[in-house]
């Protein structure tokens, strides 16, 4: 089982335990604001493999580096004018950069997936600081089995990946809770490749540019981690939920109330207030604890697509697609 050291209470202990581990090559389960995330040496190809083997993720599927700041970035790729501004703005924080590799600058062709861009973000707090003490980029995706739900505690990697990673470093649940956007910058327009914890609009008005939304099979090509059955759980997703079986779990929004109600196994609401970042940091820790009650259905009752809700949504709707096994 894996070895799970508190950041709150031996932050510095946490920091020299990991970075001993990045150093011979093993991936380490870090908090950042968005998801934990199972990090590794991105300029270590056998490091690289590890995450893939931990996770039984697919190689073309690319990694997200994370660097301690801009300028370490600056190092590994190369910035347009707009993804500089956005960099300035939103790092750090939960904003994913897509920008074209710099050649032999170190990043390894396995956290690419051999494409020559590279998926670069600067996260906040802990996960910068531990950067900055190893010096190099750590390539980190969500730390769950891949297919599943990204986890938002240390409990949630644990019941996971404990019994195949060394150690798991504790920062308590995710601030943001759902993961980076994943942004492109072309000459006329803000390529999304995947909605998350900076709201579209908000990227909209710092660039001046109009965001083209992801269109369904071209989307997969041009993020091949976005497979539509990403986020599943055991049980059957309903979304836009009006009624409910005897039994079934109901996650809802905002006190939103639906038939049947009553005979419900589990209720949680993702914000009774309505606010759509609090929903979006209890959404993947209701959607487990919905899964965990045997229910085989989890009905979701509908929530606004602005903002954060883009996001959610875009999870929901991931979680609810037909299985590719
Ligand atoms: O919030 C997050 O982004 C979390 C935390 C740990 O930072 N990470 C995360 O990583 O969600 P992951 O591996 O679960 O998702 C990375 C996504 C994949 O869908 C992949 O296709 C896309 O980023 N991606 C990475 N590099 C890319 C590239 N060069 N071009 C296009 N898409 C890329
Ligand atoms: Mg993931």
């Amino acid at each position: 089982m894996a070895r799970c050291i508190s950041i709150e209470t031996a932050r510095q202990e946490a920091i020299t335990e990991a970075v001993a581990v990045l150093s011979r090559g093993l991936p380490v389960a870090v908090p950042t604001e968005t998801v934990y995330g199972l990090a590794a040496d991105a300029t270590d190809p056998a490091a690289i493999t590890r995450i893939y083997e931990t996770k039984g993720r697919p190689r073309f599927n690319p990694l997200i580096c994370h660097m301690a700041d801009l300028q370490m970035a600056e190092r590994y790729a190369v910035f347009d004018p707009v993804s500089l501004r956005l960099a300035e703005r939103f790092w750090p924080g939960p904003l994913t950069l897509v920008l074209p590799l710099k050649a032999g600058s170190g990043i390894h062709t396995l956290a690419t997936a051999g494409l020559d861009t590279v998926g670069v973000r600067v996260p906040q707090g802990f996960a910068g600081d531990l950067i900055r003490a190893f010096g190099h980029p750590l390539a980190a995706p969500s730390a769950n089995s891949s297919g599943k739900i990204s986890p938002t505690t240390a409990r949630h990697v644990l019941d996971d990946l404990g019994g195949r990673i060394e150690l798991v470093l504790d920062g308590g649940p995710c601030r943001v809770g759902v993961e980076s956007t994943i942004v492109r910058v072309e000459p006329d327009r803000l390529r999304l490749l995947r909605p998350g914890g900076i709201a579209v609009e908000a990227l909209e008005e710092v660039s001046g540019l109009p965001v083209e939304r992801p269109a369904g099979a071209a989307a997969a090509i041009e993020a091949p981690g976005m497979l539509a059955s990403h986020y599943a759980p055991n049980a059957a997703m309903q979304l836009e939920a009006r009624r409910i079986a005897a039994g079934d779990a109901l996650i809802r929004f905002a006190g939103a109330s639906v038939a049947g109600e009553e005979s419900a196994r589990l209720v949680l609401d993702l914000s009774p207030g309505g606010d759509l970042a609090e929903a979006a940091a209890n959404l993947f820790d209701y959607m487990k604890k919905a899964d965990a009650s045997g229910a085989a259905h989890i009905a979701v009752t509908p929530v606004p697509n602005r903002g954060l809700g883009e996001a959610i949504n875009d999870r929901l709707k991931r979680a609810a697609a037909p299985r590719e096994s």
